[in-house]
């Protein structure tokens, strides 16, 4: 049975960690996959989340299962988080939000829901978008369209042909739609394009599907989450898939949520229980360990204060490595202009590097970048940027 088993391509993003670990090279570079480092090149648990985990082991009295949709008071802070404090959405009890396994776990539960459940069976996505994008929604079986986003020549998006595009599709499909950050390009819509975007939608009964993996990435937590709250505003059904790897550095606790948002509390209560039901005929409930660490952080005044300032620290290195970055390859002699650097948002620049500059960054330099071109940005420090510029500067 097994010996018909055709080899799978390795992920273009973490199968480049891998073959980063294989690589033997002690000058080596991991700007692949989006995880933040520090100026020390690490990637530390949060102290916030220690304080938490501490008050947690010491409280912890049973590990017992957690219903299938999670830590309820996690679920009601997801749902703060995302739509703010006094949201009519929230008072209403249109929203329902499960834990789930990261913004991955998060997407494929939205998508089995709605192949299982609704008409709602082909799902526009960005062009380029997460190289994972594709890979979730075909295997939950949805079919894939592309929406045209970003133009190469002048690095910016194409907000017209974005418009044109997604007018070719019909009631009932999907729209999935990047919150903030944008993962490749950096590049997010503004709040006028967010609101023709949600009319769109409005006018053509399309389901806006947000990934939102970056909250707090951009410029803040709520600056962050008013393209969404604008749509939401508008559209009467929306789903929401959110992580809180990055925000949280909570990457190996595999911590996100769904949430569903129907035109009236009814119907949320209708469609969740086929959420659950989802969940239930895959991984039963969530593990609990992620859940608990968020709901905590954001019960506690101090706690949560101490994550807002180590979100905005990792904010900020991320802007000032943007800067040195554009700085270092203009002293390096790159003549080129890569100053849209400086005006992409959250973890990722992407860079315009072709696949054959890819390839000679890692074979001849040993830095590691994702084939598209896309740099984490958060993996960048004071002290490899001359080294990856100068490598730069030589493959172009
Ligand atoms: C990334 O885009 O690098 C991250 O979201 C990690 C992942 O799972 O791909």
């Amino acid at each position: 049975i097994f010996s018909q088993v055709k080899q799978a391509p390795a992920d273009p993003i973490l199968g480049l960690t891998d073959a980063f670990k294989a690589d033997t090279r002690a000058h080596k570079v991991n700007l692949g996959v989006g995880i933040y480092k520090d100026e020390a090149g690490q990637t530390p648990v949060l102290s916030s989340v220690k304080k938490a985990e501490a008050k947690l082991l010491e409280i912890e009295k049973s590990k017992n299962y957690l219903g299938i949709e999670g830590v309820q008071a996690y679920n009601q802070v997801v749902q703060t988080l995302l739509f703010g404090e006094n949201s009519d959405i929230v008072k209403q009890q249109r929203a329902v939000t499960a834990q789930a396994p990261g913004g991955t776990g998060s997407l494929r539960v939205a998508a089995e829901f709605l192949m299982s459940n609704t008409n709602s069976k082909t799902i526009w996505v960005s062009n380029p978008t997460w190289a994972n994008h594709q890979n979730i929604f075909e295997t939950a079986g949805l079919t894939v369209k592309q929406y045209q986003y970003y133009v190469a020549e002048t690095h910016d998006m194409d907000f017209d042909a974005m418009i044109t595009d997604l007018n070719q599709a019909e009631e009932g499909d999907i729209v999935l739609l990047h919150g903030c950050c944008h993962n490749p390009t950096g590049i997010d819509l503004n709040i006028e394009q967010w609101k023709t975007v949600a009319q769109l939608c409005l006018d053509k009964s399309l389901l806006p599907l947000f990934d939102f993996a970056y909250q707090g990435f951009g410029a803040g937590i709520e600056e962050d989450a008013q393209g969404l709250r604008a749509v939401a505003d508008i559209v009467p059904e929306l789903i929401v898939a959110n992580s809180f790897s990055k925000n949280f550095g909570l990457y190996n606790e595999r911590i996100g949520a769904v949430t569903l948002v129907a035109e009236d509390a009814q119907s949320a209560l209708t469609s969740f229980s086929q959420v659950k039901k989802t969940i239930r005929s895959s991984y039963s409930n969530p593990p609990a360990h992620g859940g608990l660490i968020v709901s905590t952080i954001l019960a506690d005044a101090e706690l949560r204060a101490e994550w807002e300032g180590e979100l905005t620290e990792m904010r900020q290195r991320i802007a000032q490595m943007r800067t040195l970055f554009v700085e270092t390859l203009k002293s390096e002699g790159v003549e080129q202009d890569f100053s849209f650097i400086s005006r992409q948002n959250g973890m990722f620049s992407f860079s315009g590097l072709t696949k054959e500059q890819v390839n000679r960054l890692r074979d001849e330099f040993a830095i590691y970048i994702v084939g598209s071109g896309r740099i984490s940005v958060a993996g960048l420090t004071k002290d490899n940027v001359p080294v990856v510029c100068k490598a730069i500067a030589q493959v172009l």
